[in-house]
């Protein structure tokens, strides 16, 4: 996946830059009740006033707590804009989408989220301090944003261990290879770390936002629960949850969720998630508990009381607004924030417009799909940079930047080297669309076969031990 360069300007709409004022404002009162320090205090209030001013050379308008931005409103010049600032891309828990072939602007999104990016320099820093070549989701700019990483890494060389959270929301039995992104990078940073993991399957979620049962949630989360523990975590270091399950038999749960609720108003959640007076409370309440694992003390088999162990989420940047509200609570309740590592979305077979969709077969490559159905999908659907005719591909070369097969050797062909040659070879002509399609389906086959065996051997038995609240082998 190629970055463009960063124009840094433009990227906020009103409505963004109005949320963005809401939750700060929230945390500035929050920071006076709690009477946090003077010179926290204070660097919010700065933030604040700077949001102020530039929600009011953008609108026009004074910026008034409870009024958004009308929808209609007639944006003011802002100087030059960034190419394609109007038509901005759509990144939230619900939908994704851009009208850029090369998918969404990332560099855009971490200014308008306000993450960092994750640089070379703190690439180095994780092979320095981990030992181990980075992953190529690292090497590759596939894990491309972070909030705190260079903290984790400050404290974890002075003998200061963290845990992971990442989660997933079971909405059906079908998996597709996009879902293991979190789950394969996770792994390795486990792996390398050797830290406890906690993963939260969130059936009740899916309760609120789909047409299923309860039961059908809770069905699919041991599903999906197989699939992840087939990635092959660590039964010693890894505990599995259904929110189903775990909130109604862990009291420490349940009071963290609580102390969250009180703490995030429903102006803000509006702001933040989009929310209306027709959604039932229990969407409004949800963020709550998808906030609750940041925190250690939820997990009292594991790290007893102790609430300031570091936790370190490796998500998808569109789960980025569930832990924007987290680490605004963090400091209020008296916890740490947690750390963030965002990926990129794993785009469709269609084109990189969109992210893969479970609910349509064509879109992706599901786990379950046999060696055949894999060939036929990419041969059909995988949209190609190629020309239109096998002379002009090979007199003007195709373009990787928007071919899906290549995108996805980014993500799953380890030998950089090779890959290297392919996007050279592709640019040039020399490698046809066929023949690129024909190394894809060769990597992905034994892959999924691979995970197929894998997650045969998940016994009922095995998915129990991960989903059973229990001390796991690690100390701090
Ligand atoms: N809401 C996420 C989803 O629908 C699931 C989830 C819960 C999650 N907690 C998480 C994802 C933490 C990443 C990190 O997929």
């Amino acid at each position: 996946v190629k970055m463009a360069d960063c124009d840094g300007e433009g990227a906020q709409s009103p409505l963004q830059l109005y949320e963005r004022l809401t939750a700060q404002g929230e945390t500035v009162r929050g920071l006076k009740t709690a009477k946090a320090e003077k010179s926290e205090i204070e660097s919010a209030v700065q933030f604040l006033l700077k949001l102020k001013l530039e929600y009011k050379q953008v609108t026009g308008q004074d910026y008034k707590a409870g009024c958004p931005p009308p929808e209609n409103l007639v944006l003011h010049d802002n100087g030059p804009t960034a190419e394609g600032a109007t038509d901005e891309d759509e990144v939230n828990p619900w939908s994704v989408s851009t009208t850029n072939a090369k998918g969404v602007d990332y560099d855009k999104l971490i200014v308008r989220f306000g993450s960092n990016k994750v640089d070379k320099d703190l690439v180095d820093r994780i092979e320095k301090v981990s030992g181990q070549q980075p992953h190529r989701f690292l090497r590759r700019g596939i894990f491309f944003s972070h909030r705190d990483m260079h903290q984790v890494l400050d404290a974890y060389e002075k003998h200061k261990s963290f845990y992971l959270y990442t989660g997933r929301g079971p909405s059906s039995q079908a998996m597709h290879v996009g879902h293991l992104i979190p789950f394969i990078f996770t792994k390795w940073l486990q792996d390398v770390f050797d830290i406890p993991l906690v993963v939260q399957l969130t059936d009740d979620e899916k309760y609120l936002w789909k047409d299923l049962s309860v039961e059908e949630c809770h069905r699919f989360a041991v599903e999906n629960a197989k699939d992840i523990i087939a990635c092959g975590f660590d039964v010693n270091k890894t505990f599995i949850f259904s929110d189903l399950d775990y909130m109604g038999s862990s009291p420490e749960f349940y009071r963290n969720v609580v102390r969250i609720q009180k703490h995030v108003t429903f102006n803000q959640v509006k702001g933040i998630f989009g929310f209306t007076d027709s959604d039932c409370i229990g969407k409004i309440s949800f963020p709550a508990i998808q906030a609750a694992p940041s925190f250690s003390n939820s997990f009292p088999n594991i790290f007893g009381d102790r609430k300031d162990i570091q936790c370190l989420i490796p998500c998808a940047i569109d789960q980025d607004p569930y832990f924007r509200m987290t680490r605004d609570v963090a400091p209020r309740i008296g916890y740490p924030k947690p750390a963030l590592l965002h990926s990129t979305f794993f785009p469709a077979l269609q084109g990189a417009q969109t992210k893969m969709s479970a609910s349509d077969a064509n879109s992706s490559i599901f786990l379950t799909d046999t060696p055949k159905q894999i060939k036929n999908k990419i041969n059909k659907h995988a949209f190609s940079g190629g020309k239109d005719t096998v002379e002009e591909h090979r007199q003007f070369g195709g373009n990787a930047d928007v071919d899906v097969s290549f995108m996805y050797l980014t993500f799953f062909l380890e030998d950089d080297e090779q890959l290297e040659k392919i996007r050279q070879d592709y640019t040039s002509g020399a490698l046809l669309t066929g023949e690129l399609k024909k190394i894809l389906i060769e990597t992905l086959q034994p892959m999924i076969t691979t995970h197929q065996e894998r997650r045969k051997q998940v016994t009922d038995e095995t998915v129990k031990q991960f989903m059973t609240p229990r001390p796991l082998n690690f100390h701090f």
